[in-house]
């Protein structure tokens, strides 16, 4: 209940996407530091129009995004405001750039995760050059509201930084609810501060091997142009996306609310068996808006990580414990919504035996 490798769920359509990579016109090397015009126009697309194809860079990932992105806005030894709970990978990213990372707390309360705006804000001293937003989050799901968007851009503007935002379960928005009337769905194209909506093939088509991700760029025009032109330079430094993947983007991007579509039934399906499984457990699903984890409550008194230890060793069924995505407080595991349903229910059947085994300690006790 870990696997989070889109291609190994059965779901993308491989039959479909080879041919469009067998394309003659990606014979020829045409090297476009910023990345092909007709593939940042099918991105430009893609976000309906919010930004223009100058203001899109493709590169091989999100993952490479950011480190173009602090290689184009941080000294070494400069900071980025990073949220907590979110995945593991900023520090990594930010640390082989000679970039420190700060987390911000998002805190769960009254059903719902909302951002510590006042805490960010105290936050932001004379080294921090962004805030980093994932919305929707992974793992918790959850959405970025208006109200806290409009906050983060005024401390954005406020303090001459960039907003960041990853926003590469935009396609997952609503899945397993109805999506709040103040949740935003795309920064693209906003203009309060400088602005990147990161997006890719990885979770927009479930194509993470073909290494082609996207940054819409945004914000007030001398800031967005100074961006531009130096981020170009970095993008020429490297040139990192492939032929393939940029000559047939506007045809795989055409391809995703197919993908998605059936990426969401697969989503709802397993999260259902799982919701199913634990109804009459000491465990609760927080609830959540997108993406690809539910995250489990365990019941107080378990230690998150020994629980899935001894889950692994007992039943041969691996879950994510809390502590790998910094929650603020323990009793948390994540599982991973993607995997085919029937490796997924006898994932959850050894879920509901731990779970059961609790109960008969709790009765002892
Ligand atoms: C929220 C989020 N963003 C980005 C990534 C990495 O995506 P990419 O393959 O585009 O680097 C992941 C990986 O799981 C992720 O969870």
């Amino acid at each position: 209940m870990t696997l989070t490798n889109p291609t190994q769920c059965g779901l993308p359509p491989w039959h479909t996407v080879g041919p469009l990579l067998d394309n003659a016109d990606a014979a020829t090397y045409a090297p476009a530091p910023l990345g092909l015009l007709e593939a940042r126009q099918a991105v430009a697309d893609h976000l309906n129009g919010a930004v223009v194809p100058a203001h899109v860079v493709l590169t091989a990932s999100t993952s490479e995004a950011y480190s173009w992105i602090f290689k184009l806005l941080c000294n070494a030894g400069d900071e980025v405001l990073v949220p907590a709970p979110s995945y593991p990978l900023f520090g990594f990213l930010a640390g082989l750039e000679g970039v420190v990372v700060r987390h911000y707390v998002s805190v769960y309360a009254g059903g719902e995760w909302q951002v510590d705006t006042a805490a960010l804000g105290e936050a932001v001293h004379s080294r921090v050059r962004a805030i980093v937003v994932v919305a929707p989050s992974n793992p918790t799901g959850s959405v970025l509201r208006m109200a806290e968007l409009a906050a983060v851009e005024a401390l954005c503007a406020h303090n001459g930084i960039a907003l960041i935002c990853n926003e590469v379960f935009a396609q997952t928005c609503g899945i397993y609810g109805a999506w709040p009337a103040d949740g935003v769905r795309s920064v693209a194209g906003r203009s309060t501060c400088l602005t990147f909506a990161l997006g890719g093939l990885s979770k927009a088509c479930l194509l993470p091997q073909l290494k082609c991700a996207w940054i819409g760029m945004s914000g007030p025009a001398a800031d967005l142009d100074s961006a531009l032109a130096k981020l170009e330079i970095i993008a020429d430094t490297y040139l990192s996306v492939g032929a393939p993947a940029q000559v047939a983007l506007a045809q795989l991007l055409a391809m995703s609310t197919g993908v998605q579509a059936n990426l969401h039934q697969r989503l709802t399906q397993n999260k259902n068996v799982l919701q199913i499984a634990i109804y009459d457990k000491p465990m609760t699903i927080l609830p959540c808006f997108g993406g690809w984890s539910a995250v489990l409550r365990l019941p107080l008194g378990i230690d998150e990580e020994l629980a899935a230890l001894s889950l692994l060793d007992h039943a041969g069924v691996a879950v994510h414990p809390g502590n790998l995505y910094d929650f603020a407080d323990h009793g948390h595991w994540v599982i991973i919504l993607l995997p085919e349903p029937d490796a997924f229910a006898a994932g959850v059947a050894g879920l509901r035996q731990a779970a059961l085994s609790w109960a008969t300690d709790d009765a002892h006790d």
